[in-house]
């Protein structure tokens, strides 16, 4: 599916998100701290947008996918941006990476994606070393009542027809709404994290509860 809609991956996300997408993007590097010459593992990495904002500010970035078509237009972008950073196949669910390497792993829109979050979890706990930073963004339902419907009928109704029209790509913007409303609140998700053993876990609802930024830390340091 992601490599089918490779290609108009980057217009649906600033069309659907009315262009704050990359706004989300970069309250996960604030939320990171200080990155310069920080090993950073991004998860899920799809056409980069993360990694070219973690590289940029003077990460030493390694971005992890599974989808080739999606890691193609992510090093056209690098090399078009000419940032550092380097792209890799690989499964969020065994990464080709060393123990305790990273001081920060992120993944955006990709940990409701993988097969099993728990192994994904243990997999971003195992690269980091002591006192690494684990940063995660995710869709979510709005809680409030009246913004809730609204932003509910948008979302399963209307984003799935655009998505269609645009992506020509029949099922990939009907999956999106189906897995979001079968992913975890974000107080569950953030129960996951301190069960993998991150501490001082916290989360933070984004554009009324659209999308939820996670963090937590590996103990140590
Ligand atoms: C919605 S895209 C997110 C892309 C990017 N992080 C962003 O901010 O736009 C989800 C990505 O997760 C990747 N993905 C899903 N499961 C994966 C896995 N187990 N291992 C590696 N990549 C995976 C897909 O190939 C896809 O590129």
């Amino acid at each position: 599916m992601f490599a089918r809609i490779s290609g108009r991956y980057d217009l649906l996300n600033r069309v659907l998100s009315l262009g704050i997408d990359q706004r989300w993007r970069r309250r996960m590097l604030e939320q990171a701290g200080e990155v310069r010459g920080a090993r950073v593992v991004d998860l899920c990495c799809g056409t980069g947008d993360v990694s070219l904002c973690f590289a940029r500010a003077g990460a030493r970035v390694v971005g992890v996918d599974f989808t080739p078509e999606m890691l193609a237009h992510a090093e056209a972008k690098r090399a078009r941006a000419g940032a550092a950073g380097l792209f890799a196949t690989g499964d969020a669910l065994a990464l080709p990476i060393a123990d305790r390497s990273a001081q920060v792993c992120t993944v955006a829109f990709g940990i409701r994606n993988v097969a099993d979050r728990g192994a994904c979890l243990r997999e971003m706990r195992r690269v980091l070393a002591p006192g690494g930073r684990v940063v995660v963004l995710e869709c979510s339902m709005p809680p409030g009542r009246c913004f809730g419907w609204l932003y509910r009928t948008y979302f399963t109704r209307i984003l799935p027809l655009v998505g269609r029209l645009v992506s020509r790509h029949e099922d990939a913007y009907s999956y999106l709404p189906r897995t979001v409303l079968a992913f975890p609140e974000p107080p569950a998700l953030q129960r996951e994290l301190e069960q993998q053993g991150f501490v001082e876990c916290g989360f933070a609802r984004l554009t009324f509860g659209v999308t939820c930024l996670h963090w937590g830390r590996v103990p140590g340091r």
